[in-house]
């Protein structure tokens, strides 16, 4: 199929469900009772996301805002809040129905927030080829739309370019556990549906990295449908484009702390827990992120870390019989690949079957926010229980 079949089919269903009202697509969590105290009701019915990229991402007063794909204007309309009257919004569509709709209710919101003047512009546009300037944006959001995007290097491209350096993404979307075969990427109609064009969350990553982003990770997943044995999930991935380096940051060496034993940075540096490691000033801004911050300690001298320590992470598995039920993990990052300390290594976006320990162990608060979990077992059962070696593993 022609990427402009694509285009054309998926702008011809959101315009047809815009004008209809008709509920579409995904699980997105929204607070709807707050929303409705400044957003019209014709805007809320045809939210179309997958996640709340706008709520999840703290947003400053004064900054520049862009939502690819803003549909309705749902997220713009919020994000406007949020930015304050100094503050700005663009919302990039390509379809009329749905442009139409979000301008008309630009001056409704600004009124309901107290704003002399709408600071949301709604333009048309297609993501891969972005009406913004070079470098105008601190925050690029998108709710459900990507997926539905037939080149997605290229839109990861423009993101790169329209934001700052410094500035940073927070986008909800449609991801599969595997790839999506092609009987369901020539599937017209289930584009529309954000089924065909869904990446696998290591693709997602991938295509990020290569577009230039860095520290990206998981903010929030909701398992969504489960179609001929894949699974869709709607992720909220973040994720950076670091700011200009500067000649010194006064870090020449990361340790790491946990929950991993060791871990392979996205910029092909790896490191064990407890051992310093000289990093150069760019990777000393990578850890830096919000993304990885909490992972590592940055120093300017080498500061090895003992298990004594209290900034040592680690969570063991429990000495006992392990059950499998079909759960696996899918490391979403933000590292390109990560151990834990039970001989698991896990790639990123590259489900991983695990028994009943490792589910614990990665269900900790330390663990969780990196990882997604499904479970592939079409029937329940209980499972026997494998014992294990105590002083080693059994999966
Ligand atoms: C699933 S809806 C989500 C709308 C909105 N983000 C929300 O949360 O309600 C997808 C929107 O993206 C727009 N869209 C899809 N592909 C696009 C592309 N390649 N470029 C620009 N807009 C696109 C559609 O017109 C539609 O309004």
């Amino acid at each position: 199929m022609l990427d402009e079949t694509i285009t054309q089919n998926v702008s011809e269903r959101y315009a047809r469900a815009a004008a209809t009202g008709e509920q579409m697509c995904c699980p997105a969590g929204y607070n709807f009772e707050d929303l409705m105290s400044f957003v019209p009701e014709e805007v809320l019915r045809i939210s179309y996301g997958c996640g709340t990229p706008v709520g999840l991402e703290s947003i400053r007063a004064g900054e520049t805002v862009l939502d690819i794909g803003s549909g309705g204007g749902i997220d713009c309309f919020e994000a406007s809040r949020r930015v304050g009257p100094s503050g700005r919004v663009i919302g990039i569509d390509m379809t009329d129905t749905m442009l139409t709709i979000a301008r008309r209710n630009a001056p409704v919101v600004a009124a309901n927030l107290g704003y002399h003047e709408s600071n949301v512009e709604f333009r048309k546009g297609m993501a891969h080829a972005m009406p913004v300037e070079d470098h105008s944006v601190d925050l690029i959001v998108s709710n459900c739309v990507i997926n539905l995007a037939p080149d997605k290097r290229k839109v990861f491209r423009e993101m790169y370019r329209v934001l700052k350096p410094g500035g940073r993404f927070s986008i909800s979307d449609i991801v599969s556990d595997r790839p999506v075969p092609n009987y369901l990427i020539h599937d017209t109609e289930k584009w529309g549906d954000c089924l065909s064009g869904a990446l696998q969350v290591g693709e997602y990553a991938h295509g990020l990295v290569a577009a230039g982003f860095l520290g990206i990770r998981q903010v929030h997943y909701i398992p969504w449908r489960v179609i001929d044995d894949i699974h869709f999930l709607s992720v909220t991935l973040a994720g950076y484009k670091l700011p200009r380096p500067t000649a010194s940051n006064g870090v020449r060496f990361a340790t790491l702390r946990g929950p991993f034993s060791w871990v392979t940075d996205e910029l092909g540096q790896s490191y064990r827990r407890g051992v310093p490691e000289p990093v150069t000033p760019r990777t000393a801004q990578l850890l830096k992120t919000p993304s990885l911050e909490s992972l590592f300690l940055l120093s300017e001298n080498p500061l090895p870390l003992e298990p004594s320590d209290p900034r040592w992470l680690a969570i063991l598995p429990a000495q006992a019989p392990c059950v499998w039920k079909g759960d696996y993990a899918i490391f979403t990052g933000p590292c390109a690949e990560v151990a834990d300390d039970d001989t698991h290594v896990f790639q990123r976006g590259k489900p991983l079957e695990i028994c009943s320990k490792t589910l614990a162990v990665l269900s900790a608060d330390a663990y969780s926010p990196h990882f997604a979990m499904i479970n592939r077992a079409t029937q329940s059962g209980t499972g026997a229980s494998v014992s294990c070696d105590p002083g080693g593993s059994c999966c």
